[in-house]
């Protein structure tokens, strides 16, 4: 893809995200931390110590739960509105959490770092959007982030088959993500990182999953 045409689609994007905003359609937005993101801190696989990145983060409700663990938090988002959100809600944040936590205006597939050493990335429902054919330039960006015996931790909605027409790669849906096939994570991210876990979720509007990945 030429710069040119890659710089449209990141704007078209953009503007989508922006509108689903404007117009509060967030149902993803519950100032809450997926319990399933809680109890990974409370294994004791990690100790919260180092970076911690989270793609598509949105209004940073998880950004904001990993740097009051005490991780310096990054969220990485493409749209402009609920990074205006998350800065006003890091405000709420005792000083030193504050602190801690970051956000930057940039495209998951194109992250504008590299070899950052990330101890562990989250991505709550973005990948699982993006066309098909990105998604090898995420798992780029995400590899080159990570730090050997980090975790990645993924939510998302399984593809669905019956509007498959809907989800051709040139033309993305104007609502709802297109998900991912079964098989994809290991198609995407294996042998550089391996599965620890793949678990079925009980179904937010669509059937999903949570999966759990980690680099040796
Ligand atoms: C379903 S929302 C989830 C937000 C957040 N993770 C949460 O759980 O509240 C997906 C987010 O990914 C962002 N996004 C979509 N494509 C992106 C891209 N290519 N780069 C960065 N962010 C992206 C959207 O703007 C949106 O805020």
């Amino acid at each position: 893809m030429t710069t040119r045409r890659y710089l449209e689609a990141a704007r078209a994007t953009r503007r989508r995200w922006d509108s689903r905003y404007a117009e509060g359609e967030t149902p993803w937005d519950t100032q809450i931390t997926p319990p399933e993101v809680e109890a990974f801190w409370r294994s004791g696989r990690l100790s919260p110590h180092g970076v911690a990145l989270d793609l598509g983060c949105g209004p940073g409700t998880n950004v904001r739960y990993l740097a009051r663990l005490g991780l310096t938090a990054l969220g990485v988002e493409i749209a402009a509105a609920p990074l205006r959100l998350a800065q006003r809600r890091l405000a709420y944040e005792p000083p030193v959490a504050r602190a801690r936590a970051g956000f930057v205006c940039a495209d998951v597939c194109a992250l504008p770092f590299h070899a950052l050493g990330a101890c562990y990335v989250l991505d709550v429902g973005c990948l699982h959007s993006l066309p098909p054919e990105d998604r090898p330039w995420y798992t780029q960006s995400l590899l080159a982030n990570l730090a050997p015996g980090g975790y990645y931790q993924l939510y998302a909605f399984d593809q669905v088959d019956a509007p498959d027409a809907m989800f051709s790669s040139q033309e993305p849906p104007a609502r709802g993500p297109r998900g991912m096939a079964l098989g994809e994570a290991a198609r995407l991210f294996t042998p550089a990182l391996e599965i620890v876990e793949e678990v079925i979720a009980r179904p937010e509007r669509r059937p999903c999953r949570w999966y759990l990945l980690r680099k040796p």
